[in-house]
């Protein structure tokens, strides 16, 4: 294992056993804690997440080599909260959710039916943590009694320099009361500890006071806004953006390099 991915530019003019020592050194070799299939990355992207080549499902990359990957850590648990993958069973709460048009009042989504929530959660079944640019959809299930009340979406925009947009939504009966306030923390601690990330953003119409009153008590940055820049029910809307860093939460992980070793850029 461990071959495939060695540079040529890198190990140019050096010997066929030279190379394979070099890259046998660099790579870490385990096995997928999905599909039970040998894998094998570069040793920088241990601790990171990473999709399998295999079954594509995202694991993280252990430290050691002959080990299994760990499995992504899900679910989460906070106070009051599950916060977990949608199953199919949650349709009845989610139609409750997204029936409701004062929830899409700031976004240019519009209410989903019975058969739109069913074909939402058929293919949210096949998106994964890592894949590019798809929300993967967490749900938000009460401790006590276990109605799905809300989610929350995480979408990588870019695995190899882990960042990831997340978004947020909570039934109507079930907002200020914190909720939202404890997925985020619990999310933001799920981002950097969890999964090693380097940079978590999200945005929020420039009129949706909850939304902006959210993403600043969180404690994320408000970095700028994109000015009309969405058609929202019949006029040009603004979008303000919000990033936290991992190096806000903990300094030490803050300048490790993206997975993979390569400069940005
Ligand atoms: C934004 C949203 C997720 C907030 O959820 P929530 O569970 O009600 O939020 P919380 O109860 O945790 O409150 C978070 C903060 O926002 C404030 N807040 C909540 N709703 C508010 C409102 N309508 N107006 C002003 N502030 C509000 C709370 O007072 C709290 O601030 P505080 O700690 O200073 O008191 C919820 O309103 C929602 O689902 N809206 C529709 C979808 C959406 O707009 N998502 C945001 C864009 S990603």
């Amino acid at each position: 294992m461990g071959l495939w991915l060695a540079a040529p530019a890198v190990l140019g003019g050096r010997g066929a056993l030279e190379r394979d020592m070099i890259a046998e050194d660099n790579f870490v070799d385990f096995t997928c804690p999905y599909c039970g299939d040998p894998v094998s990355f570069p040793r920088e992207s241990a601790g990171f997440v990473q999709a399998c080549p295999n079954c594509t499902e995202s694991f993280i990359v252990p430290d050691d080599g002959g080990a299994v990957g760990r499995a992504i850590p899900l679910p989460i648990t906070t106070a009051r909260l599950v916060i977990r993958r949608l199953a199919a069973q949650d349709w009845q709460d989610l139609l409750e959710l997204m029936a409701d048009e004062e929830f899409f009042r700031y976004t240019d989504g519009v209410p989903l039916d019975e058969d739109g929530i069913l074909r939402w959660l058929a293919s949210d079944a096949h998106v994964k943590l890592t894949t590019p640019d798809q929300p993967f959809f967490l749900g938000l299930e009460l401790q006590d009694g276990g109605k799905l009340i809300g989610y929350a979406t995480l979408n990588f925009t870019d695995p190899q320099w882990r960042q990831v947009n997340f978004s947020l939504g909570l039934n109507r009966k079930f907002q200020r009361q914190g909720y939202a306030r404890e997925t985020v923390a619990a999310l933001l601690d799920f981002c950097f500890r969890g999964l090693k990330l380097h940079r978590v953003a999200s945005w929020c119409d420039h009129r949706n006071a909850a939304g902006l009153r959210l993403w600043e008590k969180a404690g994320l940055r408000r970095e700028g806004e994109f000015v009309k820049n969405r058609w929202v029910h019949g006029e040009w809307a603004t979008s303000v953006w919000f990033a936290a860093l991992a190096e806000d939460y903990f300094p030490s992980q803050g300048q490790a390099l993206p997975a993979g070793g390569s400069e940005p850029g």
